[in-house]
């Protein structure tokens, strides 16, 4: 898929992950569309890549079809939807003083990681049913989800987000199959330990980093968010990937703790 003159839409652009790929989709000749909740960030990241903002929650559908308009408004057919917005969560099934995890915020994390990713996909799948396809193939546009390697081998404490992530795995294969009818291939990405503002900042946030990276096979080294971009960008490229998840960890595998 050729993202030269298409439109592309990135939840969470505003920040990390979505924001690399959003200057790699723009790098690559497209009009990205930066769909967060942060409009501080979101529009200052869009003006500098002469794309658009729009402020959306990827869990209320309202918020999301307007984000998903306001891309095929463009102009530009749009053939990349992005799924990067996502939220941590730390807190056990049972704690340590033997309360049981809080309903809400397991609800708040699949509201917003797994159902606002099927949101998204869903609306802009939608969307790119209605273009023109690109190729003899019949190839209309690419959703590129991000889950976790959390998703496969949840820690301890990461419960309701291993649960959210390891939806989005589960989507993947099905999604692919159901829109294969309308030419719209369908990937995930699990990253490992990328360096993005979700670990926070400051002197506590470095040494937990650090502790979190140190497994790391090789390189030896956090995950770069631009490497991300890459990748995202790669997968869309390759019209033969489809239907797959695909870790990106260097080498990583989470023990319990
Ligand atoms: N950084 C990592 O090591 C890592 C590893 C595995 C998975 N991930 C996943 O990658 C994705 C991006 O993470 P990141 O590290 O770039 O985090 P980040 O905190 O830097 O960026 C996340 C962005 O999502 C936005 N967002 C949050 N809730 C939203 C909502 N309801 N609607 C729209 N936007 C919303 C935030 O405003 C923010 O701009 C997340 O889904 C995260 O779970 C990250």
């Amino acid at each position: 898929m050729d993202l030269n003159g298409a439109a592309a839409i990135i939840s969470g652009g505003a920040s990390g992950l979505g924001e690399a790929t959003a200057r790699e989709l723009a790098g690559a000749g497209a009009t990205v569309v930066v769909a967060d909740l942060n409009a501080e960030r979101g529009k200052a990241i869009a003006d500098e890549l002469g794309g658009l903002f729009v402020q959306t929650d990827v869990a209320d559908e309202s918020s999301v079809q307007a984000a998903v308009d306001a891309a095929v408004a463009t102009g530009k057919p749009l053939r990349a939807v992005v799924n990067s917005a996502g939220i941590g969560w730390a807190a056990r099934t049972v704690a340590r003083d033997g309360s049981p995890h809080d309903l809400a915020s397991y609800r708040k994390v699949i509201d917003i990681n797994l159902i606002g990713t099927f949101n998204l996909m869903r609306i802009g799948a939608a969307a790119m049913a209605r273009t023109e396809p690109v190729d003899a193939d019949g190839q209309r546009g690419v959703v590129v989800n991000t889950a976790s390697v959390a998703g496969i081998e949840g820690q301890t404490g990461q419960v309701a987000y291993s649960a959210s992530k390891g939806g989005i795995i589960g989507m993947t294969l099905p999604a692919a199959r159901d829109l294969a009818a309308v030419g719209v291939r369908v990937l995930t990405i699990c990253p490992g330990i990328i360096d993005t503002p979700i670990y926070g900042s400051g002197p506590e946030a470095e040494a937990f980093k650090a502790k979190l990276s140190a497994p790391v096979p090789f390189p030896k080294r956090m995950g770069r968010a631009s490497e991300f971009g890459h990748l995202v960008r790669a997968l869309v490229e390759n019209d033969y990937m489809n239907g797959e998840v695909i870790r990106f960890d260097g080498g990583i595998r989470f023990q319990p703790k």
